[in-house]
């Protein structure tokens, strides 16, 4: 075999499959080889004592999402991608958000040209569906599959974007009959509103109140109707950022009947607690998203849910809003709760934060990791196995993890563009060594390759097989 572009060598190579030792061989941006005595390579990494894994997938986080008025995200397609890279993360997957009056390929034409301008990782995107009319269900979600974009966001909340079940059955049964996959945002909007109306009128306005106005059973009565819609149409979806044990009961009850339910949640549940947004003055504002963070409990119950395969994905939902920025959480500043941005930054510290926590702090194995943060996560949204993976011929992304890299998390040493992070001060151990997108070294040693721009846009398979009809109406259901 002639002379390789890069090669691996001498790491302990973990996969969603397994642990072994052996080199990894690349030319032309693809894995081309993997054994022991690869050729001669331009470009060696010496990757004994680490940890050889591929490259993370971040598949929710929202970047350069148009907010409403008063309010900006901190981070771009640059400062995003640069972030996520430093943590590990070769492939974004963010949302393109539907916006009324403008159809959904033009939406996904605007977002690619952002990415593309922009980005230093690769990029597959997402779309909100806020407005799932007539000829969106019958023209534009089949005309943006065409194009790569096959999985579809709705909210069962938040004003101008939730929509009815009727809606959501509607969305459902357009992605069973085109093979797509449906995430949902679940929590009762109705609940949400009444008892934010009560807190609000008992004066009960500080950061914290968030919380109390989400209460753990209007995420578990959510994702209980999103289930039953599911059922009904005989469509696999997916629950994002699911904040609690009891609602990973309601799924695995649900899986004992037979529906393909998939679950993601995020580091913020799994580190962080409703005792957070209890800060001096406004800074509880900084751990405001939505779910919000449980209790002690919860954390507890999510990692042994994740130990035991319950979830299919840790995402970020890296939602960065600055701290003093009075179009971010400054925008809740002597107001109510209410007037704060939902969504904290977290692209970058995912991975290293499940390293830490989950790897070697003994609650999950290394391939347990690779699953969640990459591997599942091209499966599900039909990138798999170009991304996610380290066979022969998948792109070669690949991360090299020095497991005795200790170090105390701080917002000046993280690339976003937030002027916070939720973990500051965490001691934090397994951080990016070395970091390969599509065969380029981006980031040596703590050195960064990666220019803004060099990402591509990779267009997503069907993640399911299309299947026309709705079998309730087959009868038997
Ligand atoms: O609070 C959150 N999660 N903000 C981001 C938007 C969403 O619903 O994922
Ligand atoms: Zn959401
Ligand atoms: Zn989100």
């Amino acid at each position: 075999m002639s002379k390789l572009d890069l090669a691996v060598r001498h790491g302990h190579v973990a996969t969603a499959e397994g642990m072994a030792y052996y080199d990894i061989g690349v030319r032309d941006g693809r894995i081309v080889a993997l054994g022991r005595d690869l050729p001669a390579a331009k470009v060696e990494i010496d990757a004994s004592g680490r940890v050889v894994t591929p490259g993370g997938i971040d598949s929710h986080c929202h970047i350069e999402q148009p907010m409403p008025a008063g309010v900006r995200l901190a981070d771009d397609f640059d400062s995003a991608s640069l972030s996520a890279l430093c943590g590990g993360t070769t492939t974004l997957v963010p949302f393109a958000v539907q916006e009324s009056g403008i159809a959904l390929p033009e939406t996904l034409a605007e977002y690619r040209r952002r990415a593309e301008s922009r980005s230093r990782l690769d990029v597959a995107f997402h779309m909100v569906l806020a407005e799932p009319h007539a000829h969106a269900l019958a023209h534009e979600i089949p005309a943006v599959i065409e194009q790569g974009c096959t999985s579809f966001k709705v909210y069962m909340t938040y004003e101008g974007m939730r929509l009815t079940d009727r809606q959501i059955l509607e969305v459902l049964a357009v992605a069973r009959r085109e093979g797509a996959m449906t995430m949902v945002h679940a929590e009762n909007a109705d609940c949400i509103d009444w008892l934010t109306d009560q807190l609000l009128a008992a004066g009960r306005v500080a950061p914290h109140e968030h919380a109390a106005s989400r209460p753990m059973l209007v995420e578990r009565e959510a994702a209980f109707r999103a289930m039953a819609l599911a059922e009904l149409v005989d469509v696999p979806f997916l629950i994002v950022h699911v904040s609690s044990p009891e609602t990973v009961a309601q799924i695995a009850a649900a899986r004992a009947r037979g529906l393909h339910v998939h679950a993601e949640t995020c580091p913020q549940y799994l580190l962080l607690t409703a005792a957070d947004l209890h800060g001096d003055a406004h800074e509880g504002a900084k751990y405001v998203c939505s779910p919000p963070p449980r209790d002690d409990r919860s954390r507890e119950g999510l990692w042994a849910a994740l130990a035991t395969g319950q979830f299919d994905v840790v995402s970020s939902d890296h939602c960065p809003f600055g701290f003093a920025d009075p179009l971010g959480k400054a925008a809740g500043l002597g107001r109510d709760f209410t007037c704060i941005p939902n969504g904290l930054p977290g692209v970058e510290t995912r991975l290293p934060l499940l390293v830490s926590e989950g790897v070697l702090a003994g609650r999950l194995s290394w391939p347990q990791f690779v699953a969640l943060g990459a591997t599942q996560a091209a499966r599900l949204y039909g990138l798999y196995p170009r991304k996610g993976s380290l066979m022969v011929g998948a792109d070669a992304d690949i991360v090299v993890w020095n497991p005795d890299d200790e170090r105390v998390v701080s917002n000046d040493g993280l690339h976003h563009r937030a002027d916070y992070t939720p973990y500051e001060g965490m001691r934090v151990r397994g951080w990016p060594e070395w970091v390969v997108g599509r065969g380029e070294v981006l980031f040596a040693q703590g050195r960064i390759a990666a220019e803004p721009g060099r990402g591509r846009v990779v267009p997503c398979d069907r993640p399911l097989p299309p299947r026309p009809g709705v079998a309730a109406l087959a009868g038997g259901k």
